[in-house]
């Protein structure tokens, strides 16, 4: 049901935005679906930072911008070995090295198509962290763009809530509460508190409410929450 749902956003987003653009979605949603517990990621991280930056009352141009960073924000994927990215075990410096080289890739990737500067640089900094000790480049709080920031909580809330070959997925609530814990070290504490507020008010229109249920349904948690 999920898998048929993503295909049909993914052929209408491949026929409403043509060009370089959807050649782009294209490639991501293609990298998601490479592996097995990726599938919708990056719409699903897409949807969440576009409707964070509308509880923050953003202006409609960014929103858009930071959607189009969220559905390629992992395409410099297409560049890490896929033994890295499906290993299941602790992964080794080396390993983590490479795996951390995909913001650096996707800004490569993103920046070779005109007019997407803004979207390249939002992507870059998706895993920094405000208290410093993110990559690529170990920026400080408001040094790192606020679609940044957006996008970085969207992305950790996905993976929290996601199952993955070495963990299994976290209730929402619990992740909420994982945000709020890690706010003002690894997340901007505004943008928690915007998103936690998404949750707190059921909008039909907004989230991925219909991508989250089934995670409250299936009452899966875990510990072992392993940054990617
Ligand atoms: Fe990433």
């Amino acid at each position: 049901m999920l898998d048929h749902l993503i295909m049909e956003l993914i052929s209408e987003e491949r026929h409403r935005i043509p060009g370089q653009h959807g050649f782009l979605l294209a490639v991501a949603a293609l990298m998601d679906m490479r592996y097995p517990f990726t599938v919708g990621h990056s719409i699903r991280v897409a949807r969440y930072a576009k409707d964070i930056a509308g509880e923050m009352g953003l202006d409609p141009e960014f929103r858009e911008t930071l959607e189009f960073a969220g559905r390629v924000h992992d395409i410099g994927k297409v560049g890490i070995s896929r033994a890295c990215l499906l290993k299941q075990g602790e992964l080794t410096l080396d390993e983590m090295k490479e795996i951390q080289k995909h913001p650096i890739l996707s800004y490569d990737i993103i920046m070779d198509v005109p007019g997407l500067e803004n979207v390249a640089k939002i992507v870059l900094y998706h895993h920094e962290r405000i208290d410093g000790h993110g990559y690529p480049h170990g920026l400080i709080g408001e040094a790192i763009p606020l679609g940044s920031r957006i996008l970085c909580v969207a992305d950790s809330f996905d993976a929290m809530t996601s199952e993955r070959s070495y963990k299994r997925a976290m209730k929402v609530e619990t992740a909420l509460h994982e945000l709020e814990q890690k706010a003002g070290t690894q997340f901007d504490p505004g943008i928690v508190q915007a998103f936690i507020a998404t949750f707190r008010r059921p909008n039909p229109n907004c989230l991925c409410t219909a991508y989250t249920d089934p995670y409250v349904r299936n009452g899966q948690e875990q510990d072992d929450i392993r940054s990617k």
